[in-house]
């Protein structure tokens, strides 16, 4: 009994150390939430040819071609908050928010200017997968 309890408390500290060492998803697990979110408008490569695109106004824009559009370097603060809702404002409801989805556990993404910001992993999920599609 007693060792079956320490094998169970090593097995315990196992968890909680994996827990600590949160590493960025791969972009495929954020390919996963984008196919169900937002390919719908998007598209399912994100070129902005998804089924819903033709009946938006404004268009879905072509989210391959972000870092081009901003020269080069990819916004990663910007599109977080465009993704989550945070900056836009009442008139442009032409994309829905997705904060309510994007809530859970944390991982550390490092922002443009270099500093670290806690995002729900879903979230961080998505930019990575953004990120990867850019052309
Ligand atoms: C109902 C259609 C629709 C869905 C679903 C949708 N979007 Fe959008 N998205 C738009 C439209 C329209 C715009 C441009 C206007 C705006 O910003 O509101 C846009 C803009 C964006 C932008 C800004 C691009 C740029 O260059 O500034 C990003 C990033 C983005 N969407 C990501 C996503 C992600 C990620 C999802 C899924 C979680 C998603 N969108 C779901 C319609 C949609």
């Amino acid at each position: 009994m007693k060792y079956l309890m320490a094998g169970l408390g090593m097995a315990g500290l196992a968890g909680i150390v994996a827990c600590a060492t949160v590493d960025m998803p791969e972009p495929v697990e954020g390919q996963i939430v984008f196919d169900q979110n937002c390919a719908l408008c998007h598209g399912d490569g994100g070129r902005g040819d998804g089924p819903l695109a033709a009946k938006l106004s404004p268009a879905p824009p072509d989210l391959t071609r972000i870092t081009a559009r901003a020269e080069d370097v990819f916004p990663r603060t910007r599109v977080l908050s465009v993704i989550d809702g945070y900056t836009r404002q009442a008139p442009d409801e032409a994309m829905p928010e997705f904060g309510l989805l994007l809530q859970g556990e944390t991982v550390p993404v490092v922002l443009e200017d270099g500093t670290l910001s806690p995002v729900p992993r879903p979230l961080a999920a998505l930019l990575v997968y953004l990120e990867s599609i850019q052309r």
